[in-house]
């Protein structure tokens, strides 16, 4: 039986893999449907999987749980398999719980992609943020990539940390954490930084939306950990880029002049999130 490609985070992904995900799309084309069912609200993630999957010739069928038989009790495994008799070929799914993508790719015979889970992992995020660094610098080897802000609790900067550091480049972390530990547990990839440290070495800095649907913030730590454009041009390296997984709260973690600003590469991280995904899908169903 062939092996069925999940795509649940960045760890289980081989050298292979990783190739045919950073590389160009050769134009191949898929059939049938893919469901893209988000328990949480989405954006950028849910309408670049749209994209995608029409790039590729598949059929993107929006899952809305609230509207589902999930509201009558039909399990998400039940509901998964009933999609299948109907032709969905692939998964997509967006969690507010961790590891829900892990738990169905065990029991399902079809590929399952994680586009966020809780505080877990983002890996189509990662891979198209990726892309659009390769694009900028031509390589992710001996680049310094600066994670800022609420760290602790992002999928985005934990799965950004494994594949940007596997890439090749260095990747520091700044943002509140607890008596000082990594925020990802010991022996996890990325260097806990001050922030002024990490604004100063970085090559690119990404900086991260806090997550006030799972946590309280302390108005200190905002302060701390927000980019305004006086502190950028003062203290970051001239050549310095900024990130953000998106959606930005304007004004809270950095300015608008910022976001908008020439440094900024946000518009390209959607756009690579497209074409990432988009090899996602291909990947996902080439076995
Ligand atoms: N970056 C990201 O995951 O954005 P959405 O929540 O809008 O999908």
């Amino acid at each position: 039986m062939p092996k069925i490609r999940h795509l649940v985070g960045i760890e289980g992904l081989t050298d292979e893999d990783l190739d045919f995900l950073l590389s160009d799309d050769a134009g191949s084309r898929r059939e049938g449907a893919v469901a893209l069912m988000f328990h949480e609200p989405s954006t950028r993630t849910r309408f670049s999987f749209h994209q995608a999957a029409r790039r590729v010739g598949l059929d993107p069928l929006h899952y809305d749980a609230s509207t589902s038989s999930e509201k009558k009790g039909e399990t998400l495994l039940d509901t998964c398999r009933n999609l299948s008799w109907m032709g969905v070929r692939a998964f997509v799914l967006r969690n507010k719980e961790n590891e829900v993508p892990h738990r169905l790719a065990r029991d399902l015979n079809l590929p399952v992609i994680n586009a966020g889970d809780g505080t877990n992992e983002h890996p189509t995020q990662a891979l198209g943020d990726a892309r659009t660094l390769v694009e900028h610098f031509g390589s992710l080897k001996g680049l310094t990539v600066s994670i800022v802000g609420d760290v602790r609790f992002s999928r985005v900067a934990r799965s950004n940390t494994k594949l940007l550091t596997r890439l090749g480049a260095e990747v520091l972390l700044a943002g509140p954490t607890v008596s000082g530990r990594h925020p990802f547990g010991v022996g996890s990839p990325g260097k806990v930084m001050p922030v002024e440290q990490a604004l100063t070495s970085a090559d690119a800095i990404m900086m991260l939306r806090w997550q006030d649907e799972r946590h309280i913030t302390k108005a200190s730590d905002r302060s701390m950990f927000h980019l305004h454009s006086t502190v950028l041009e003062e203290k970051a390296k001239p050549h310095a880029v900024v990130m953000h997984p998106g959606p930005i709260n304007r004004g809270v973690e950095m300015t608008s002049e910022v976001a908008d600003g020439k440094r900024s590469l946000v518009a390209k991280q959607v756009e690579h999130g497209v074409a990432a995904r988009a090899r996602v899908l291909q990947w996902a169903l080439s076995s």
